[in-house]
């Protein structure tokens, strides 16, 4: 079902029916219901009878608490507490959503006995609901909700000691809100739909929130000597875009970080075609471009003090009588040749020439890219970590930690010589496929050619982006994967 929520923030509340919401530690057996909520304690009458402990994302659901001025009550077990990490605080946030079902009135006490949650842990909550809250029912034309099927609208309260610092807290939540389902509506959309035009379009609307957006087309791609990038597009009608968005947020001369999102909009494999079962899913292969985009929108949105490049390479992988063969030999835009022994390692050829001309042009502190860059990964890590290479030990110091804090984890993969080997090619610089050993690996060193002595990451997130196991605080296709990371990352390292 399809809410909306308008979530507000009070010193106290007074209940007059609909849902009222309280957390509780595990180990703290009798104050179950000791609150404003339930001043007759039916929640430790409750949790006794259904054995509720409060352990950790565990909810006791009472319909129609005996003496209760609410109409339903619902505890959120919050397990021992003591180790709460601030992605804790979003899942909390999303086990709420998930308990409002068909109420319209939420009121939500945060404080509880041997618990007091500061503003910005109050602001997570309310995210964790917004992200609970989203659902990407576009193309549904038989609404089983209201009968105009537009959301139901949710009026929500928060209760918290320090309600301004919250509110105030609360406005970069909207914002991380509005990039990850930016994100996440991107990687579900149809690719008939989303074209690279349609997307670049959709980069050219973040000019409304002060960034600035420059389309390249395929002629200036051209100028530029793109060839990598424009033989994976050469097989499909539709034209190639490189979108390049910048945010002046921070010191007039200080250089930028750069963010580089592979936006392959579908990636059929092209000649060496993929086979049928699943191939649906290569809609989403712009997953890195997407988190590109709604990181842009994040740190515009709550105006971050910093000077952020945001480059998306967008294509479409497709068979055709123009398309690239193997065998064929292109030359990128740093001058070196590669050898295209499969014409399904596209996303590396795309992100050659947007790395290259992210470094050439920007001279950014660091770029990290972001790309659905192999199944290989998969396979390594499942969806539960992102594939992290680095050139450099602090960045991914703060890249790991950043994942740890927000739930959107990266595991730590190597690079090294043994393998930059196996990309050299007997007929041009280097070919665009190492085998199949360690094929991550090699696509993340092929990818390292092109990025000079720059400080570099590559995010492999082809596990994690699409296809997304449901969570507290996502129950759709696309995640939406990165956003938040990236947000932390540079909240946490790299504002003025
Ligand atoms: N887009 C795919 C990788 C992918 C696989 C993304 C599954 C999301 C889910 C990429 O372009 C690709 O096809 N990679 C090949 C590389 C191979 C041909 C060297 C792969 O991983 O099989
Ligand atoms: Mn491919
Ligand atoms: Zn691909």
């Amino acid at each position: 079902m399809s809410v909306k929520f308008h979530i507000a923030f009070a010193e106290s509340a007074t209940i007059k029916g609909g849902l009222a919401i309280q957390l509780k530690l595990s180990g703290d057996a009798a104050a179950a219901g000791a609150s404003v909520a339930d001043p007759q304690n039916v929640a430790t009458r409750a949790a006794g009878i259904a054995k509720f402990k409060g352990k950790a994302m565990k909810t006791l659901d009472i319909i129609a608490p005996q003496g209760s001025p609410a109409d339903r009550l619902v505890v959120i077990g919050l397990g021992k507490g003591d180790d709460l990490t601030d992605y804790d605080w979003l899942r909390a946030g999303g086990v709420a959503a998930a308990s409002v079902k068909g109420m319209t009135s939420v009121t939500i006490f945060l404080d509880a006995p041997g618990l007091s949650v500061n503003a910005s842990q109050a602001a997570g909550f309310g995210l964790g609901m917004l992200l609970r809250a989203y659902s990407f029912d576009a193309y549904k034309t038989k609404k089983n909700d209201d009968e105009d099927g537009s959301p139901k609208q949710v009026e929500v309260t928060i209760v918290t000691a320090d309600p301004q610092a919250a509110r105030t807290a609360f406005a970069g939540s909207e914002a991380i809100a509005g990039g990850v389902i930016l994100a996440r509506d991107l990687v579900n959309l149809p690719p008939n739909v989303l074209g690279p035009v349609e997307f670049a379009d959709k980069a050219k609307e973040l000019q409304a929130l002060g960034v600035e957006v420059d389309i390249l087309t395929e002629k200036e791609m051209k100028k530029l000597g793109m060839g990598a990038l424009l033989g994976v597009a050469q097989g499909s009608p539709r034209p190639p875009r490189l979108a390049v968005m910048q945010w002046k947020g921070g010191k007039g001369k200080e250089a930028p970080i750069a963010f580089v999102g592979k936006g392959v909009v579908f990636d059929s494999g092209g000649i060496s075609i993929k086979p049928g079962a699943g191939m649906e899913d290569m809609k989403g292969d712009m997953g890195g471009a997407a988190a590109v985009a709604g990181l842009m929108h994040v740190l515009a949105a709550r105006k971050a003090k910093v000077n952020v490049v945001g480059i998306l390479g967008l294509v479409e992988n497709m068979p055709d009588g123009n398309a690239q063969r193997p065998g064929d030999i292109v030359t990128s835009m740093s001058g070196q040749t590669i050898e295209i022994i499969n014409t399904d390692a596209e996303g590396r050829l795309v992100l050659a020439d947007a790395l290259w001309y992210c470094n050439d042009r920007f001279k950014p502190r660091f770029m990290i890219n972001l790309a659905t860059l192999t199944g290989a990964i998969t396979v390594a890590l499942g969806s539960a970590h992102a594939g992290l290479f680095c050139n450099d030990d602090a960045l991914a110091t703060h890249l790991a930690a950043a994942g740890e804090a927000t739930g959107e984890k990266l595991w730590r993969m190597p690079l090294g010589k043994e393998y930059d080997k196996l990309i050299d090619s007997k007929f041009a610089d280097m070919k665009n496929t190492g085998g199949r050993l360690g094929g991550s690996i090699t696509a993340a060193q092929f990818l390292k050619r092109f990025v000079g002595d720059t400080a570099w990451a590559h995010l492999d997130i082809a596990g994690t982006a699409l296809n997304s196991p449901s969570s507290e605080i996502n129950q759709s296709w696309g995640s939406g994967y990165g956003v938040r990371l990236l947000d932390e990352l540079v909240r946490s390292h790299y504002e003025d």
